[in-house]
């Protein structure tokens, strides 16, 4: 069960999108901010009937922007006919419940559209969970709220009559609630549990594992699919990716990477949230690699790096090595514009995962860096572990082997990782 905020079923809702500008305190243009909230909306399939903005100099604790500025945006709503205003702030509870009274509609603001996306989005069964679990954290100090709103709609206004057994209704649902949030904690336990299991396994021998990371809609699933031949949805939309996908990807020289496609990334986004999606987050974590995939025709794109670079240092992850993919260089007018814009950065590989461009020299890169700590071994693989050749096979290079009475001798090129591993087997069983 996920909750999907706003209806796209049968009539459209119509919007109006508020986007609050803190004066001198953000470090987007207002332009791209509203572009931004527009871009989410739109995702939501949920019609924008007026954008409005609002600059202030403070941000006031109980209507956000103001008495003067909320009745406005109720006349606004009014006329336009809107169902529900969007905000591009986070609100505090008591903020959307004071703004809901003001405008009488319902109240939708940055972290609540996300997570309508992402409702829209998933399809695993690990990402609805962590959907659900998301949005109901979210609802809970909210539930209040939503009485409120219920009430109106049912047009009471929860006056005589209603408060005994709304309260005890509202202490019946927080405490659902509460129950529902505990199991899909354990569910996604679970599920975690058997990731791990199949990290756990994957790492025995150490396949070497890279990560696209990016700003959403930079193209990594298209370069996902152009590096592993498959086909994940490519689309011009936001978080087309919600679960994580891994493949292998066998290299020229026969070795075998896993490669993992993951939700794209935003700025500013709200702490809580990555900390909900750290399940799918977490072959991030486990990679040994990230390839951070960048638009190169995008006019924002440091300021998207810097965002990128935010989630990975709340994940933890910012010292792991980055390979920099410059993507969409087809979309660019000239080369000058190419050199231009690729002399910022630190070794980049300028390509265009939509022609094809340069995906040659990103596995180039991924056979060296698999190259870098490779060992060369002797040994005997005994004839009941034989599985172990196939994993030295995968991940490093066989340059001989010999059939004795006693097993395979083999002389081969392995990653230090594998190495060690095959060893601490053979000793093991021995
Ligand atoms: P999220 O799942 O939202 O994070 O997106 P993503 O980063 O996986 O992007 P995706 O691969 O879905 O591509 C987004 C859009 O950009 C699609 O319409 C792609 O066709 C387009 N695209 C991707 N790579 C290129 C490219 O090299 N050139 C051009 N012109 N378009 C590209």
């Amino acid at each position: 069960m996920t909750v999907k905020t706003l209806s796209t079923a049968r009539k459209k809702e119509k919007a109006v999108v508020v986007t609050v500008e803190r004066i001198g305190r953000e470090a987007w243009s207002l332009e791209d901010r509203v572009k931004e909230l527009e871009n989410l909306t739109s995702s939501c399939g949920v019609d924008i009937v007026a954008s409005e903005v609002c600059r202030r100099k403070v941000l006031t604790s109980n209507l956000l922007i103001g008495k003067g500025k909320a009745e406005e945006l109720a006349m606004m709503v009014e006329e336009e006919g809107a169902d529900v205003v969007i905000f591009s702030n986070d609100l505090s509870p008591s903020q959307q419940k004071n703004l809901e009274e003001v405008l009488k509609v319902k109240i939708i603001d940055r972290t609540q559209l996300i997570l309508d996306i992402f409702a829209h989005r998933a399809t695993s069964k690990e990402g609805k969970v962590q959907v659900e679990l998301a949005q109901l954290s979210y609802l809970l100090p909210r539930l209040s709220r939503m009485w409120l709103h219920l009430s109106r709609q049912r047009g009471t206004s929860g006056g005589i009559g209603m408060r005994g057994p709304g309260e005890q209704q509202l202490e019946v649902d927080r405490r659902r609630v509460r129950e529902r949030i505990g199991k899909l904690k354990r569910t996604l336990d679970d599920i975690t549990r058997q990731r791990e299991l199949r990290r756990t396994q994957r790492e025995k021998y150490s396949m070497l594992t890279a990560a696209l990371v990016g700003y959403t809609n930079s193209g990594k699933s298209t370069l996902f699919n152009a590096l592993t031949s498959s086909r994940v949805r490519a689309r011009d939309q936001l978080f087309s990716t919600l679960d994580p996908t891994i493949r292998k990807m066998v290299l020229p020289n026969k070795q075998t990477v896993l490669i993992s496609d993951t939700v794209g990334f935003l700025h500013d986004l709200p702490h809580h949230l990555i900390e909900s999606f750290k399940a799918t987050l977490e072959e991030v974590v486990g990679a040994d690699i990230l390839f951070h995939v960048m638009d190169i025709s995008d006019e924002k794109i440091d300021l998207k790096k810097s965002a990128v670079f935010e989630v990975l240092e709340d994940l933890g992850v910012k010292d792991k090595p980055v390979v920099t993919i410059l993507n969409k260089a087809d979309k660019l007018p000239s080369d000058l514009e190419k050199t231009r814009i690729s002399r910022k950065f630190d070794d980049p590989l300028v390509i265009s995962a939509l022609t094809g461009q340069g995906v040659d020299e990103v596995t180039d890169r991924i056979v060296q860096l698999t190259q870098k700590d490779m060992e060369d071994i002797e040994l005997l693989v005994p004839h009941k572990y034989f599985d172990l050749v196939k994993a030295i096979r995968e991940n490093g290079t066989i340059r001989s082997e010999k059939y004795t009475n006693k097993g395979l001798f083999i002389t081969a090129r392995v990653p230090r990782s594998v190495k060690y591993a095959i060893f601490k087997r053979l000793k093991q069983k021995r």
